[in-house]
């Protein structure tokens, strides 16, 4: 008798991480020995600063080997709690915050822990890749409202507002964005809150993992911090970003407590409380000094007026600037319908995959953010590089006709 099994419909109705995909597909390139210019992944260049280091090396040797508390160790709890003060005006305490492994497990946990079937989570697109999949996990429905071109990709109060229905649960939204670079002004963001405190069933949860990557004058500010909706709002952060430490993997929540103790629920069933050593290190990076993030800020900064200038100079390309994160997130739709003689290019998906098939730089198609008109370039390498990769991209689109 021959059994028939198969994946669970969770997983079938699940899309495979296109950023992850592209990446995969690079690396294989390059091992055919090809030169491949990877801007497809969404990881600073740089090292972990040496001090954030030196805490790990030292959180073995002081023996933090055992598991650790479900949500996190107290001392990088009370850090988190201090930074959110210091850099946020956010007032929680330790037992607000719940660490998990990466900002992206924090988002699915706080999903899961939230959204019932049926319910609906406001998305603003442009968005990561994971949200709208996450959702799905969770039997959620997503909401896509987009961002024009126009208002540099940002949704306005009154799209959001328009978007609300009884069965509006979250809304989830990052700033700095990942793909386009937008950031919401402080007056964005109190306008959005002013619906939202309208609305006391319904969460935000702000994603705030490019906050240190910010080339705006005003800086960063979080929708956490404004007093009517501080319960309704879960901030979502962690390292990889802004202290260049994507494989450390250590994301936290800080939110109301019946929330944050529903998401420890969740991650003692799931996960457990994540790395020990990395908790140490992520303890000192929260801790201490801004200085290197800082630095890596304004190599970024740089590098967004390189890449910007140059993706501006392709004929039919629209670039808007991105005022914050490491991504130029051009139009190139003015390409759609045309063809080199061999490749017709119907979509971001053909253009991306043709541009590695055929000048070896890896990109993202806009199609997974929910901007199926964009590709995403990111400006997390070096300048040569950056610079190589427009080359190659300019001296390709000449050949559509
Ligand atoms: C907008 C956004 N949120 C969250 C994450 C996940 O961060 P982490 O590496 O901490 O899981 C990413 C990573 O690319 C991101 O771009």
């Amino acid at each position: 008798m021959s059994l028939t099994v198969s994946l669970a419909d969770r997983i079938n109705a699940l899309e495979e991480s296109a950023t992850l995909g592209m990446t995969k597909k690079a690396r294989e390139l390059a091992a055919q020995g090809h030169k491949v210019i990877s801007l497809s992944v969404g990881e600073p260049d740089f090292k972990t600063p040496k001090h954030i280091c030196d805490a790990a090396k030292k959180a073995i040797d002081d023996g933090f080997h055992g598991y650790s508390p479900v949500a996190g160790y107290p001392d990088l709890r009370k850090a988190i709690a201090d930074k959110l003060k210091r850099d946020n005006n956010i007032e929680w305490g330790p037992e607000n915050i719940v660490v998990s492994t990466g900002a992206k497990h924090s988002l699915a946990n706080v999903i899961s822990t939230l959204v019932n079937p049926g319910e609906e989570v406001i998305i603003f697109s442009p968005y990561w890749v994971s949200y709208s999949e996450m959702v799905k996990l969770a039997d959620g429905v997503s909401v896509v409202v987009d961002g024009a071109f126009d208002n540099n990709f940002k949704v306005t109060p009154e799209q959001f507002e328009a978007a609300i229905t009884p069965k509006t649960k979250l809304v989830m939204f990052a700033s700095p964005n990942n793909p386009t670079g937008s950031v919401y002004t402080e007056a964005e963001l109190r306008a959005i809150g002013a619906i939202v405190a309208k609305h006391p069933n319904i969460f935000v949860m702000a994603d705030e993992i490019y906050e240190y990557i910010n080339f705006t004058e005003e800086g960063h500010f979080s929708i956490g911090s404004i007093p009517e909706i501080k319960n309704q709002v879960i901030t979502v952060n962690g390292v990889a970003k802004g202290h260049a430490m994507t494989g450390w993997r250590i994301g936290f929540i800080a939110a109301a407590k019946w929330i944050a103790d529903g998401v420890e629920k969740l991650q003692g069933q799931v996960t457990s409380g994540t790395n020990s050593i990395a908790q140490k290190a992520a303890t000192v990076a929260f801790n201490g000094t801004l200085e290197e993030a800082y630095k890596m800020k304004d190599a970024y900064n740089r590098r967004r007026g390189l890449v910007v200038g140059l993706l501006r100079e392709i004929p039919g390309f629209k670039v808007n600037m991105p005022d914050g994160a490491f991504y130029a997130f051009p139009d190139i739709s003015a390409y759609f319908g045309k063809s080199d003689g061999t490749t017709l290019i119907k979509d971001s998906d053909d253009f991306s995959m043709w541009l590695l098939d055929g000048a070896f730089v890896a990109t993202v198609a806009g199609s997974s953010f929910g901007a199926p008109n964009c590709i995403r370039i990111s400006t997390a390498a070096a300048d040569e590089q950056l610079v190589e990769a427009c080359e190659r991209i300019k001296a390709a689109v000449a050949t559509l006709k």
